[in-house]
């Protein structure tokens, strides 16, 4: 172990294709010999970090890499060197590998690196908690999140496997914080399928209106202008609030979809928007919908078809969480509620299912 209290530094190699990473058997000349483990090198004296991780790669294996960002700090197992990871952008060449530094090279996961033996402790951090995380930073930054968000998520301090179902939640399924407050309050948020389903509804002063999963209220606020009487119901704590202040004229309660708290025959029209991929029975909503609606009434829902899975419409991650039907499927699935007069109408991916309880 090194005593002086400046350790040398070095530079490791994060080099990406899809989900694997370049990874070496370390060759016979030198440290641990026979090691697993992303390249790495010394940096020379008066050398930057970029310059020598594009040496080290060259030398190493024959690769021209650009390094593209520093993505952590570790020290060597063994403490004697300071490692500066960095990722870097290649073109797709043959490797020419210098036998004395290099056995082998393999593209891996981070579960396959994972297996492989030996590896150092700080490599294996890498993979298991510090790639993790920057993937999910990587997401956040995807999907338009600010660090304010990639604050919240840190500070919610859960595990990674819960990552998506805490950003789906966050963004969708449960609205919350001051982003998604912005958001959903606003004009634009889903008013095609606001307008498609309020011209489905044709609502007057006589209707009494309930909407599932209101999220900031502007279907109830729309509604409400036509005369009807309204009432809105949100799971998150957060829209509930957003819906008072945009629609005062509605009752907004906070609770489930799957057990209204609403007597039977209370509504004349029922609407949902964006919010019936959520549901993990949908069968027992719309049951639950039949049963606070006078028969006869009209209901409307708008959701998104597997078509649009993936897309900005219903992006990845968060599409792993949802559940997307044909029109078919919707057909089925309100018949199989008690419901009549069911129609689907899919227009570029955009379904509005309606039909009459
Ligand atoms: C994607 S947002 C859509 C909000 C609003 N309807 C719109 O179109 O902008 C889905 C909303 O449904 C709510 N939600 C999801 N599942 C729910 C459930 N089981 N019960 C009540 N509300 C739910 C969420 O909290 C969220 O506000």
């Amino acid at each position: 172990m090194l005593s002086t209290m400046e350790k040398p530094d070095a530079v490791v190699a994060v080099l990406r294709k899809e989900d694997r990473f370049l990874v070496i058997r370390r060759g016979p000349k030198v440290v641990a010999p026979g090691h697993w483990a992303p390249l790495s090198g010394r940096i020379e004296p008066g050398e930057t970090e970029e310059a020598a991780l594009v040496r080290e790669v060259r030398e190493e294996i024959g690769l021209e890499v650009t390094p593209t960002e520093k993505v952590w700090e570790c020290s060597t197992d063994d403490g004697d060197y300071r490692l500066h990871w960095w990722t870097a952008r290649f073109e797709p060449n043959e490797f020419e590998l210098d036998p004395d530094e290099v056995a082998e090279t393999r593209w891996v996961t981070a579960a396959e690196f994972l297996e492989l033996e030996p590896t150092f402790v700080g490599d294996r951090d890498f993979f298991l908690r510090v790639l993790p995380a920057l993937e999910a930073e990587e997401t956040m930054r995807s999907l338009g999140l600010d660090d304010q968000e990639l604050a919240a998520w840190k500070a919610a301090s859960l595990s990674q496997e819960a990552f998506v179902d805490w950003l789906t939640d966050r963004m969708a399924r449960r609205p919350s914080g001051s982003r998604a407050r912005q958001v959903y309050g606003s004009e634009e948020m889903h008013d095609f399928a606001r307008r498609a389903i309020l011209d489905a509804l044709a609502l007057g002063p006589g209707d009494r209106l309930l909407e599932l999963g209101c999220g900031g209220g502007l279907l109830l606020r729309d509604a409400a202008a036509t005369g009807a009487r309204t009432t809105g119901l949100d799971h998150s704590p957060d829209m509930v609030e957003v819906a008072r202040e945009v629609a005062p004229q509605a009752e907004v309660v906070l609770g489930e979809a799957e057990r209204l708290p609403f007597a039977d025959r209370e509504f004349t029209a029922a609407a949902m928007s964006i919010v019936f991929l959520f549901f993990e029975d949908p069968v027992a909503v719309l049951r639950e919908c039949r049963r606070v609606l006078r028969p006869g009434s009209r209901i409307a829902v708008y959701t998104t078809a597997p078509e649009l899975r993936g897309t900005p419409a219903a992006p990845e991650p968060l599409a792993s969480r949802g559940h997307f039907y044909t029109d078919e499927e919707l057909v089925e699935l309100a018949t199989e509620a008690g419901l009549h007069d069911v129609h689907v109408e899919n227009e570029g991916g955009g379904q509005l299912l309606t039909a009459s309880a």
